[in-house]
């Protein structure tokens, strides 16, 4: 069956939805297909708050160049002044809506610190502010009344003539294969966390849409800055909200010292991500962690702010640790967070194929460069879905547009059913996942040098190899999750793969990407981004200036 829209939105998560419900007020048909129901979106698990320079005495330019810092000067900067001009608004427009920021005690929005930033502008519902989103989200996008393909796995984009004219798509009910024709297609599904073990993230964000727009001629961006988040828990690897620190908890290591001291005097524990992550890693390395961890130390907040304010992480450290914060520092450590790459788009979501947008964790503006500042997440997904949708419908309304066509399907079906009918040779999706996950945090995590990031092109090749034997034991159609595993295991292979080809590329430390056999930064040859296109024989690099508009880069402390 081919269905028709002129605007699809792949992914039903924050800036999935945002882009929908912009498409759709520009007056034409909008379509929103998601593997998971939309509030089962990993946007849910945002903790800490989004950012906007809403405060007294705060300035978009203020927020604007704490970004730029944080991303060690690899952000494109049109992009970050648009994200920080348009977040008071955004913000506001979300407040609107019916999220219930939490209030200060004169009963204005809220404000916590964050890392990096040079001033409170942070605004949060307590620790659920992603869920909090959503949720308002959802409301305006049933309100809206446009169609969702709900629990359907895209496979694939449909190209003629190199533009994009819908996706193929698995109803994972029914197990039935189905062509979607769109004038614009949005990939908007999130980010790619799986691809390492352990990581903060769903065990939905595998990087499908990323996946398929790279197969389909679209260039990746920044694949080698990948975000370890300084707090996430022993053993699960859940996330602790960087809100903990901005409240004013501490890190600690087993002697009890605030090591923070050595590596970010001013900031402490609120410097930016790879600064507090590189620097716990160090404790760990050096012996004065305890069992591969440091500690987050609560306990001076307080019961009544750790309830109010830090609930949900006081029920993650509780029910998976054995933690109660309010009573005991919480073994943490660095863990996969963020792709600051993805999909490279300009700052209409418009991606180098024609007929494909991109927005949020998919997508790479370039706004986050080689570092994330936290809280700046969120405020990508709204303002950058918004701004991708508003462009995709705007191309849509000038377009005849094109059936996806029979044969696609019928291609596409036969793929599967390959797939399928594999014999049994003992290969396994979830090793072959896990063994990937472990290769890459070991190999391309907080500190990466030449021998470990090439074991690392080794084993993706050799796990390219057993994929090409994994097996579907389930031959049934209905909720084919087994099929469904396979298929993602694809797009994390290829993911991962990019990550460790322009790791190996980048020859500097900047951002996150830190090489221990090239510890400085090197403005002079590496101020340009990394961009990969999809071959079969392996990726093809080229390189793009940094876009300065006003901040020339300087030496980064905290
Ligand atoms: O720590 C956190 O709450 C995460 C926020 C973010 O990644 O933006």
């Amino acid at each position: 069956m081919i269905y028709r829209h002129d605007v699809l939105v792949v992914g039903a998560g924050l800036a999935g939805m945002r882009a929908a419900i912009a498409a759709q007020q520009h007056g034409v048909d909008v379509a929103i297909v998601s593997k998971v129901y939309p509030v089962r979106s990993h946007s849910n698990a945002a903790q800490g708050g989004i950012n906007a320079s809403l405060g007294e005495g705060d300035t978009w330019e203020s927020h604007a160049y704490d970004t730029v810092k944080g991303s060690d000067y690899l952000g494109d900067q049109d992009a970050i002044e648009i994200l920080a001009r348009e977040a008071p608004q955004a913000v506001l427009e979300l407040e609107h809506w019916g999220v219930n920021f939490s209030r200060d005690e004169t009963g204005h929005l809220g404000t916590r610190n964050f890392g990096g930033a040079s001033q409170a502008r942070t605004y949060f519902v307590a620790d659920i502010t992603g869920q909090a989103l959503l949720q308002i989200m959802f409301e305006q996008l049933v309100h809206s009344g446009l169609k969702m393909y709900n629990e359907w796995f895209v496979t694939s984009l449909v190209l003629s003539e190199n533009r994009v004219v819908g996706v193929l798509a698995i109803d994972m009910r029914s197990g039935q294969l189905h062509g979607i024709t769109a004038k614009s297609v949005v990939i908007a599904s999130g980010g790619m966390g799986r691809v390492f073990e352990p990581s903060t993230n769903a065990l939905i964000c595998t990087g499908d849409g990323m996946a398929i727009a790279y197969r389909a001629g679209a260039q990746l961006m920044d694949m080698e800055m990948m975000q370890y988040h300084p707090t996430t828990l022993k053993g699960s690897g859940a996330l602790l909200t960087e809100g903990a620190r901005g409240e004013g908890a501490y890190l600690l290591n087993a002697a009890g010292d605030r090591f923070m001291k050595t590596s970010a005097p001013n900031k402490m524990e609120l410097a930016s991500r790879d600064v507090v992550s590189r620097a716990e890693q160090t404790e760990i390395n050096e012996g004065r962690g305890v069992d591969g961890c440091v500690f987050l130390d609560c306990r001076h907040l307080g019961r009544d702010l750790i309830m109010t304010k830090l609930g949900q992480i006081h029920e993650l450290a509780l029910e998976l640790a054995g933690v109660d914060i309010v009573k005991d520092p919480v073994p943490v450590r660095p863990g996969f967070h963020y792709p600051m790459g993805g999909i490279k788009t300009d700052v209409f979501g418009e991606t180098s194929v024609p007929g494909l947008y991109a927005a949020g964790e998919a997508a790479c503006v370039s706004i986050h460069g080689g570092n994330r500042l936290g809280a700046n997440s969120l405020l990508d997904t709204v303002i950058y879905g918004r701004r991708a949708g508003e462009a995709a419908a705007e191309a849509a309304a000038n377009l005849a547009g094109e059936d996806v066509s029979d044969s696609a399907v019928r291609d596409e079906e036969r793929r599967i059913q390959d797939l399928v009918d594999r014999p049994d040779r003992g290969q396994f999706a979830a090793k072959v996942r896990w063994d990937m996950g472990i290769g890459m945090v070991t190999n391309c995590g907080v500190f990466r040098e030449q021998k470990g990031l090439e074991a690392c092109g080794d084993l993706l090749h050799d796990l390219k190899e057993r994929y090409t034997q994994v097996h579907v034991g389930d031959k049934g159609r209905v909720f084919n999750t087994n099929l469904l595993s396979v298929l993602e295991l694809r797009n994390m292979l290829d993911l991962a793969e990019a990550v460790q080809v322009t790791a190996l590329t980048r020859t500097e430390s900047r951002g996150a990407h830190t090489r221990t056999d090239y510890p400085e930064r090197d403005d002079e040859h590496w101020l340009r981004h990394i961009l990969l296109e999809y071959r079969d024989e392996g990726p093809a690099v080229s390189y793009r200036p940094v876009t300065i508009t006003q901040w020339e880069p300087q030496v980064r402390t905290y």
